[in-house]
């Protein structure tokens, strides 16, 4: 059987053959722009999910024992694969996650590049030796050879808004390292990810070393998070997802991509025409449906009706429409992320924020709307808001900014913008996030930086190097001489 079982229906991979589920039973897709179903996937059961985690258990062995060399080259041929599907997974992504033709494409390459450059980091993985006498009472003739090895099966859990690069980033580290894969799309891009596994298959994916399991998150989640072949989770998905997750798998390492509340903090002497275009586009990519999106600004009295004005001016200029259309602001993925984000203007301007630029609210799509005069009281300026609306927050000064940041609940990236890199520094040792930016917007990337959440915006940490890494663990060989 093929991927495609007709123009709508797919199937899943199971030990390298595409099959739909046994009973028949599907779970649709509906396009953001329209809400005409894209595509139907398998709703595997809890018995065909333990099939498939048990298959990719039994051939694991075998693929750690092939050379790393062997699967290196597996991913170099994925990733020209995938670069030879770029209009047809661009297309589905477009279709199935409300992104711009040109935007899906652009996260294809993207997801073609990260996997070159972990198929050659992964060669680069080693180990250590320690020498005993280091500690009292222990010789030079006793000696720990410390080796790097696989967890076993890794659990691939990606979102609707990276489809590809977001399961790419945990499934190509997975791989390279020896592990197997049980890889679980989102229901929203899980045509997409099953496109970028075909890319794979075309490339030589040895049978059962990646299966896929589609379906309801409310039959086969709970089972596969916690199915005790399992040996390692990574995931990227909202905050009470996350920790649902981490509560139950016990015992296994876990790492989280969640959720994030970043703040782009405007000095006095910022220059302030940058700091309103990485600000627009910080905020607003893919209508704010990315954890790295800035969610607040937090702006010094002096300058902030300049600020607001640059930014306004800007925002006034985006097009706004189906993601067809190619506009800049496009439908939010489905009708309860919308009726959220209006929610929190709702409650915004009953608080009394000023409303600077108000988006049309036409079913799940927003326009942008900007928020001015935003205060503590409002809940636009601690949710996350995962949609288009930006809240700006005025402060008199950076300790007011530090101290703003301190109580978000959320820790993932923070921009600074100013002239004084001293400052920024400072300002930036006070932050408590994963990541701090110097007069640039809140953003993942290059692919191989670090990448992590603390607070309740992860887990761990990713980037290439640091995927690779926790991927592996240690295994300690003694000798006594
Ligand atoms: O949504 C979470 C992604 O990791 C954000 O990635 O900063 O490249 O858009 P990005």
């Amino acid at each position: 059987m093929a991927l495609r079982q007709d123009d709508k229906k797919f199937h899943t991979l199971l030990d390298n053959k595409w099959v739909g589920s046994k009973s028949g039973e599907t779970v649709k897709i509906y396009s953001p722009d329209n809400q005409e179903v894209t595509g139907e996937i398998p709703a595997l059961s809890q018995a065909e999910v333990d099939a498939a985690v048990a298959k990719t258990a039994d051939v694991q062995p075998n693929w750690e024992a092939l050379d790393g060399t062997e699967r290196s080259e597996l991913l170099h041929r994925w990733a020209q694969e995938l670069e030879k599907m770029t209009d047809e997974i661009g297309d589905m992504i477009h279709k199935e996650v409300g992104k711009t033709l040109s935007a899906a494409k652009s996260e294809v390459k993207r997801t073609a590049q990260l996997i070159r450059h972990t198929a050659e980091e992964g060669l680069r993985t080693h180990g250590s030796f320690i020498q005993g006498d280091a500690f009292p009472g222990a010789s030079k003739s006793t000696k720990a050879m410390v080796q790097k090895v696989p967890h076993g099966v890794v659990l691939a859990i990606a979102p609707f808004n990276y489809p590809v690069n977001l399961a790419a980033s945990k499934i190509a580290p997975a791989l390279i390292t020896g592990n197997t894969v049980v890889f679980k799309p989102a229901t929203q891009g899980a045509v997409s990810g099953l496109l970028m596994v075909e890319a794979l298959v075309k490339a030589g994916l040895p049978e059962g070393v990646l299966n896929v399991v589609t379906g309801r998150g409310s039959v086969i989640g709970d089972f596969v998070v916690t199915h005790p072949k399992i040996d390692m989770i990574t995931f990227t998905g909202g905050t009470a997802t996350g920790q649902h997750i981490a509560k139950k798998a016990s015992m296994i390492p876990v790492v989280l991509e969640l959720g994030g509340k970043d703040p782009a903090i405007v000095l006095q002497d910022a220059d302030l025409d940058k700091a309103a275009k990485e600000i627009v586009s910080g905020a607003l990519s893919y209508s704010g449906q990315r954890c790295t999106a800035i969610k607040r600004v937090m702006v010094v009295n002096e300058v902030a009706d300049e600020l607001v004005a640059k930014v306004k001016e800007r925002v006034a200029a985006l097009k706004v429409g189906p993601s067809s259309d190619d506009a800049d602001i496009t439908p939010m993925i489905d009708q309860k992320s919308a009726d959220f984000v209006v929610s929190l203007i709702d409650d915004a301007k009953q608080k009394g924020a000023t409303v600077v630029h108000e988006g049309i609210q036409d079913q799940n799509l927003l326009g942008p709307t900007l928020l001015d005069n935003v205060t503590e009281d409002m809940e636009v300026a601690w949710e996350e808001q995962f949609g288009p609306v930006l809240p700006f927050i005025r402060i008199s000064n950076e300790l007011e900014a530090i101290d703003l940041e301190r109580r978000n609940a959320y820790g993932l990236q923070a921009s600074i913008f100013t002239k004084n890199l001293e400052n920024a520094f400072t300002i930036a040792d006070k932050l408590n996030v994963g990541t701090v930016q110097v007069n640039g917007k809140t953003s993942r990337g290059p692919d191989h930086f670090p990448f992590l959440g603390v607070k309740n915006s992860g887990q761990g940490v990713q980037g290439i190097g640091r995927s690779i890494d926790s991927m592996l663990r240690d295994k300690v060989l003694v000798l006594n001489l």
